[in-house]
């Protein structure tokens, strides 16, 4: 527990509660020697899913979302929000249409809140969470349950909410409910982080005056877009984003494009299998997600894009990409904010390039679903690659990658990556522990399949 944090802490959960979020053991099995071709539609993207249902809760009226992600992530958001009296239908075949409350129209639920997997859900709820008249409690699974909560617990606390932790500020937290507004802040955020900058503008909708955020550095802006959407416009003006706690959100229809954290693991496995030319439809291209692209292609990576389009304030196209070969690089500091869920799929690429990659500047890495730099580094070493960890990043030397029985830690990212490095192995490659990958991109093993890749799936214990 952080000592100058101010963060009242209970203890965790028992291990009992581990258990009941465990799920049946589920291992990908990738035989070599696939290429990836064809057309392929990704599903919607996780950020904005998780956003669509939040801001469309907390309207005035019905709003409709097209493209969203049936994802156990985004679907526990959803489960959260019914849970506080809002009606949500659907979501069928991607879409929902949600009759928001208003800001101050959610009801206490009747008991905690799961949000299983998902550290988004964790970092966003308590934004709106903390501006509520009642009591809620939000828990999640074993890895969600190890992810450092003080980034939000600080600045919230700061506004005036009181939030009650684990040991070392982790969930579950206790989000007691308040009668007045909450106050603005004017907070320097210390990492570059999305959902810590999302979590304090929901806040600041709840705060009376300004609340102001200094970014280190750019991170995703899906909030600052669909904030404006819902005709709650929030203000930029350089490294600061503001939002003024006047007035609420008005009700409209959101439409989701593609994850291109979900089209990354295709985006690498096309170009290192030789032979492959694949077309992925409909992908979002914010320019702050756009760094995977950039990466693979400095590596060399051939990556067309075209039939660009916008669609509710979010630009999107098609991607093509082709196999070619790849080189080492250093990754540049200021890119990797712009890519940070791609790392996984990312160091596959650089195991499979000419000489050395090296990445850098990305301690956050070891705080997401698993510590990805760890994960990563055993994995490829197991396979016979050349990677050495280092605190905020990694070294990899490009080789030729074996067989064998790679942990995924539970982490969805880590599973589609090394089922990627299926495609080239010299033997087939075991992907234990991938039950995970149902929290992001459901469907992936059939979708891979019929793009080429020789993926089986075997469940149970
Ligand atoms: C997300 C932001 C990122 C990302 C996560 C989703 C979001 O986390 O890793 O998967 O939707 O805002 P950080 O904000 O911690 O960088």
């Amino acid at each position: 527990m952080p000592k100058n944090c101010g963060i009242a802490t209970r203890g965790n959960p028992t291990s009992a509660d581990a258990i009941a979020f465990m799920q049946a053991p589920t291992t990908f099995t990738i035989d070599p020697g696939g290429r990836l071709s064809g057309a392929i539609t990704v599903p919607g993207d996780k950020s904005m899913s998780h956003r669509s249902v939040i801001f469309a809760s907390i309207a005035e009226g019905d709003s409709e979302v097209s493209g969203f992600l049936e994802g156990e992530d985004t679907l526990a958001t959803a489960a959260a929000f019914r849970a506080m009296g809002v009606s949500i239908d659907g979501p069928r075949d991607g879409r929902l249409v949600i009759t928001g409350v208003g800001l101050r129209g959610l009801r206490a639920p009747l008991e905690s809140l799961d949000l299983g997997n998902s550290g988004t859900a964790m970092r966003l709820l308590p934004g709106v969470l903390a501006g509520q008249n009642f009591d809620v409690t939000l828990r999640g699974d074993a890895s969600l349950t190890g992810r450092p909560m003080a980034r939000i617990i600080t600045p919230l606390t700061a506004m005036g909410a009181r939030i009650e932790a684990g040991e070392g500020a982790t969930p579950p937290l206790a989000i007691h409910g308040r009668r007045g507004p909450l106050s603005a802040i004017d907070y320097h955020m210390p990492v570059a982080s999305a959902q810590v900058k999302s979590c304090l503008l929901l806040a600041g909708l709840y705060a009376d005056g300004v609340t102001r955020i200094h970014e280190p550095a750019p991170s995703r802006d899906h909030t600052e877009r669909m904030l404006a959407a819902f005709g709650h416009a929030v203000q930029r003006q350089g490294d600061i984003v503001s939002i003024e706690g006047a007035g609420g959100l008005r009700s409209t229809s959101v439409e989701i494009p593609g994850d291109i954290s979900s089209a990354a693991f295709f985006l690498v496995g096309a170009s290192i299998a030789p032979g492959s030319d694949l077309r992925i439809k409909g992908v979002g291209m914010n320019p702050t997600r756009v760094g995977v692209v950039e990466v693979l292609r400095t590596m060399g990576a051939r990556i067309d894009v075209d039939n660009e389009r916008n669609a509710g304030g979010e630009p999107l196209a098609d991607l093509r990409v082709r196999a070619a070969p790849l080189h080492g690089i250093d990754i540049p500091p200021s890119l990797v904010p712009l890519a940070i869920d791609e790392f996984p799929a990312l160091l596959v690429a650089a195991a499979c390039a000419r000489g050395d990659t090296v990445l850098s500047g990305a301690r956050e890495l070891r705080v997401k679903e698993s510590d990805r730099i760890a994960a990563m580094a055993e994995g490829l070493s197991l396979l016979g690659i050349d990677a050495e960890p280092r605190d905020d990043g990694m070294r990899i030397r490009g080789g030729a990658l074996g067989g064998g029985r790679v942990a995924s830690r539970g982490d969805h990212r880590i599973a589609m990556a090394f089922s990627m490095a299926g495609l080239v192995a010299t033997e087939p490659v075991v992907v234990e522990d991938c039950a995970n990958v149902a929290t992001s991109f459901p469907g992936f093993p059939d979708l891979a399949r019929g793009a080429g890749l020789a993926i089986s799936v075997a469940t149970g214990r």
